[in-house]
């Protein structure tokens, strides 16, 4: 698809502006504002989008509520990478029949990534006849016309039609406090892993301008943000569908450049295209933090190619070397996949070995879910689930002592971290992130939150450090 087509125009999103104000208008003519709720599934993307819907609600004359019961419009913005993400989905969504009852007039939308699944629509229109309006991530900017069409007639409205995907600048957001914030840079997937729906759902790679990029950045900076994550499915291709010459690299620099105290954070890296170039970037600009999370997803060269990752294990283990000659501080997290279909238990000792070799900081990890209509749902796949739950537990344990034994690592020292909210209370009043993003329980005055402090690394535990403010 050509840029220009994938670029909303001007004039179409003055169309949705005009259609806030409509909504907007009705919402005056009520007693009192209405009240919206937009849950959040899966990955920051989705996080991302939702800050845009609540925007744009807030811009409409919605206030917010977390409570169902009181809420005028619920929006469940989905995620469909594993099953049981879906199972919980429908079974809230299920779930809202009662508040709806008891709320007639309630309008409920589904949109996100199952929203764009092949046949979820029709699930959708036919088995949850109380959800009013469900449409896909490609057209999130659209909301305001939806909505408005539900407001002043009725009716269901379905808008998933297949995509590659646009860019909609300039819609509102509504953020969660103002420390911390997502920045995307870019959207959709051209890898195709074989196990994953997001380039079936989220279209194929579009990146934003540097400029519209850099003057989010400027406006967030400038509104107190101290720690700022770039996001993309695979960062590392920025720039690629650009031709402007700038690739991920050179836009970290950019940014670093702005004035201000903040700290730069990107996920997700794909280590086919992570090099050296990134690397001493991330190095040699001091606001980058010192942070990667690079998933290798297996440690068999056999399930590696099954997957269609493009690299190996020994590239893969370049690459955490190269990184680390960069910078030997550098915190590495990671996704993994246990039980990819065909994975025999030899293949899996090679993750867990993997795992050993490398001591990530923290993993995430995922038993296998086969997704309809990708690749890997058409492959054999005789290991039992609980067999695999064995082989994840195992994985657990061994990463559990890795985490506990790195953690252990840092007491003594003394770490800059950005103090970012109130603690559980108890001693640690406070709660705080290392530069390379792991969490602090700190003791120290209320009034620290929002800075930069130094903290000294008192104990540790497998999930986090505890310290003091210095
Ligand atoms: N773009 C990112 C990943 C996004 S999805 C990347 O390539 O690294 C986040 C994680 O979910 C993936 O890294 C993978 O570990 C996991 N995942 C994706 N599809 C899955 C599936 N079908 N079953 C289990 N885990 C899956
Ligand atoms: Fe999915 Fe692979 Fe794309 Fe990541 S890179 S979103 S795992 S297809
Ligand atoms: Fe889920 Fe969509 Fe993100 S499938 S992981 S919400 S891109």
């Amino acid at each position: 698809m050509s840029r220009q087509k994938q670029i909303v125009s001007q004039q179409e999103l003055d169309i949705q502006k005009e259609n806030m104000n409509r909504v907007r208008m009705m919402n005056q003519a009520l007693p009192a504002p209405p009240l919206a709720l937009v849950d959040t599934y899966g990955c920051q993307q989705n996080e991302a989008d939702s800050e845009k819907l609540r925007g744009m609600l807030a811009e409409m004359g919605y206030g917010f509520t977390t409570d169902e019961a009181r809420a005028d419009v619920i929006v469940i913005n989905t995620c469909a990478v594993r099953e049981h993400a879906e199972m919980r989905v429908l079974g809230n969504v299920g779930a809202l029949t009662h508040t709806k009852k008891a709320k007639p007039g309630q309008i409920i939308a589904l949109c996100g990534c199952m929203a764009q699944e092949p046949g979820m629509a029709q699930r959708i229109r036919n088995s949850y006849r109380h959800v009013d309006l469900v449409f896909g991530p490609h057209v999130v900017w659209r909301f305001p016309e939806f909505l408005l069409e539900v407001l002043e007639h009725g009716g269901r409205v379905f808008s998933t039609a297949a995509s590659d995907g646009v860019i909609a600048e300039g819609l509102p957001a509504r953020r969660d406090g103002t420390l911390k914030a997502w920045l995307s840079i870019m959207y959709g997937c051209n890898n195709f892993c074989s196990y994953c729906i997001v380039p079936y759902v989220r279209g194929r790679e579009r990146s934003r301008t540097p400029e519209a990029i850099l003057d989010e950045a400027r406006s967030l900076i400038a509104a107190g943000c101290r720690d700022i994550t770039l996001l993309g499915q695979n960062v590392n291709s920025y720039g690629r569908d650009l031709d402007c010459g700038v690739d991920f690299s050179d836009m970290i620099r950019r940014i670093n450049d702005l004035d201000g105290d903040f700290l730069i954070r990107f996920m997700t890296s794909h280590p086919k295209d992570a090099g050296e170039k990134l690397f001493r970037t991330m190095a040699a600009c001091e606001k980058a933090a010192h942070h990667i999370h690079l998933p290798f997803q297996a440690g068999s060269d056999r399930v590696l190619k099954a997957m269609n990752r493009v690299y190996d294990r020994r590239g893969y283990l370049e690459k955490v070397a190269m990184a680390r000659s960069f910078m030997p501080d550098v915190v590495l997290t990671s996704d993994v996949i246990v039980g990819f279909p065909g994975e025999t238990e030899a293949e899996f000792e090679q993750t867990l070995s993997l795992i050993e070799q490398v001591e990530f900081d923290a993993l995430f990890t995922f038993i296998y879910s086969p997704r309809p209509g990708t690749p890997a749902a058409q492959m054999p796949d005789p290991v039992s689930r609980e067999e695999k739950q064995r082989w994840f537990d195992r994985l657990l344990d061994v990463q559990n002592a890795i985490s506990e034994k790195k953690h252990a690592a840092y007491v003594g020292s003394v770490q800059r971290v950005l103090v970012d909210g109130a603690g559980n209370g108890g001693a640690y009043n406070l709660t705080s992130r290392t530069n390379g993003g792991r969490l602090v329980h700190l003791a120290g005055p209320a009034e620290l939150v929002g800075q930069f402090v130094q903290a000294k690394i008192t104990g540790s535990s497998k999930w986090a450090l505890f310290g003091e403010a210095l």
